[in-house]
Formats: C-alpha cells, sequence, structure tokens
C-alpha cells in the first residue's frame, strides 16, 4: 500500500513558509552526549595513513578525490583545511583537526542508525510532508574550537539532487550552537527562488559545478538560527543557508541527515553513489 503523506500542521506550515524550521528539545541530552563520545571515539580510533581528504565548500580547492566520492557508503573522515601549517603538518591535536565523518552512518554505525532510524525522526519526516523517506545520506560536523571553517552559502539540492526536487535535511545540535560557535543561518523564505546551481559528477569521475543561471540569494538576508543542545533544524533542499567559522573555544557538534522520497528519480550526475539501495526509517 502506498504511504499517505501526513495532514499539514503547523510545523509543516511554517516549514513551508519559510523553507526551513526550529524544534528544540528534540533529542534527549543523553543521546547527544552518547553521540558525541561515539564520534570522538570513531576519529580516535581513525588511521589516517596517506589520505588527508579536506573538506570544504570552496569549488578551487575542492578535492574531488576517490576518498570523497567513494564515500556515500562508507564512515570517511576529512580533515579541516586550518588543521595543517604551511609545512603540510598538522598544527593541532589530530582530535582537534577532523571537520567531519561521513557520508553513511546511519547505514553502517549501530549508534547513529538507531538514533537516525528512531520512531521521532520517522514522525517529523512525516510530518513535513516526504512520502515514504529513504535516508541517502549523514555527516557528523565537528566544527572545531577556532579552526571550524566556514561553510558558504549554499543550497543542499546543489549537491543532492532529485527529480522532481525532494531533498530534505535534518541539523541536529549535539551542543549548543550561537552565534560565537557557528550555528546555522538560513535566507527566510530563499527555498521559493530555485536553485542556483547543480554540483555534478562526470562520467569521467570529474565533477562540475553547473550555474543553473537565476537563484540569486541576498546573503543580507541571512538570519542565524542558534538553538541548544537537543534542538533539531528541518532545512529544505532550496534554502539558502551557511555558518560562519567558530571563533569561539567550544566545539559545536551536530550530526545531519539527508533523507529523498523513494519516488523522486536519482540522477547518476550525483556525487554521491550507493552499490546498496538507501533505506527508509
Ligand atoms: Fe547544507
Amino acid at each position: 500500500m502506498a504511504a499517505v503523506a501526513a495532514p499539514a500542521g503547523p510545523l509543516r506550515a511554517r516549514f513551508e513558509r519559510d523553507g526551513f524550521a526550529v524544534i528544540e528539545g528534540f533529542a534527549p541530552d543523553a543521546e547527544c552526549d552518547a553521540l558525541r563520545a561515539h564520534a570522538e571515539a570513531l576519529v580516535a580510533a581513525f588511521e589516517s595513513g596517506d589520505v588527508r581528504s579536506i573538506f570544504t565548500t570552496d569549488e578551487q580547492s575542492r578535492r574531488t578525490d576517490a576518498y570523497f566520492l567513494g564515500s556515500g557508503e562508507a564512515i570517511r573522515f576529512f580533515f579541516e583545511s586550518l588543521a595543517f601549517g604551511p609545512d603540510g603538518e598538522l598544527r593541532v591535536p589530530r582530535e582537534r583537526s577532523i571537520n567531519k565523518i561521513g557520508h553513511a552512518l546511519h547505514d553502517l554505525d549501530p549508534l547513529f542508525e538507531r538514533f537516525s532510524r528512531h520512531a521521532r525522526v520517522a514522525r517529523l519526516v512525516a510530518e513535513l510532508g516526504v512520502v515514504e523517506p529513504l535516508l541517502l545520506q549523514s555527516m557528523y560536523i565537528f566544527k572545531q574550537p577556532h579552526i571550524g571553517g566556514e561553510v558558504g552559502c549554499h543550497q543542499d539540492a546543489t549537491f543532492l539532487h532529485t527529480d522532481p526536487p525532494g531533498v530534505l535535511g535534518l541539523w541536529f545540535a549535539l551542543e549548543d550552537a550561537t552565534t560565537d560557535n557557528g550555528c546555522l543561518w538560513a535566507v527566510p523564505g530563499g527555498h521559493r527562488a530555485g536553485l542556483g546551481s547543480l554540483f555534478v559528477r562526470n562520467a569521467d569521475d570529474t565533477t562540475t559545478t553547473r550555474d543553473l543561471g537565476g537563484a540569486a540569494w541576498d546573503e543580507a538576508r541571512l538570519v542565524p538560527l542558534p538553538v541548544k543542545k537537543g534542538a533539531v533544524i528541518a532545512l529544505h533542499g532550496m534554502v539558502p543557508h551557511m555558518s560562519k567559522q567558530n571563533e569561539s573555544d567550544r566545539s559545536r557538534h551536530a550530526y545531519t541527515l539527508h533523507v529523498v522520497p523513494a519516488a523522486s528519480a536519482y540522477p547518476d550526475t550525483n556525487w554521491l553513489r550507493r552499490v546498496t539501495p538507501p533505506r527508509g526509517f
């Protein structure tokens, strides 16, 4: 039997108006703490070898290496660009040098899988109107003190595209996020202006950013979304959002999950590929 979308409620109305919705008190503190401790243990166990993949949204310096392109169904570690000195050596302790872990914790790590597939997450996604959601991508983002880099203003649908467009992002605050430690910022209503660009994986595994010609947004309209630990921010795939560099002494850990509707086509121009099809809740 085909799934039926939940009736629109006030949360859904806010989400459709603004392109985002903030829900405080979504996940218990103890679960946030457990995810944080576990992510730190994963980093401690990570042997980087020669792999030093750096995550950045700056196209000039994005490393579209095999390590990144193969991370859609793996648990891989990406460094902060500011973690390295001019000599190429780490200038901070390794446990403070990782930008993020991606992109399949929700499938491959039992603790993250339990959190991601919790009934409260399934209920939220249904309430936001995604029919037959598939859990496509997850990231653990550290936003390290001082060096946690800016993530430039972007739309998630640039990096995960479906036809028709339908990606939904969930951003779970595992620590308090403030304007000092790099909280999210978003453009209210900016999701209605269309998609600005598309990050495309070509047949030869190079990548290109295609300018779609329209959909410029006014960054002066960005508003900060500071939240308490345990909050979730739902993000429409087309809403422009960003986060500034963490210039504080405190980290700002967050976990993100991206879901797509099963009925939407998932073109192979997406950078993220799966051998095992993504699963629902
Ligand atoms: Fe994003």
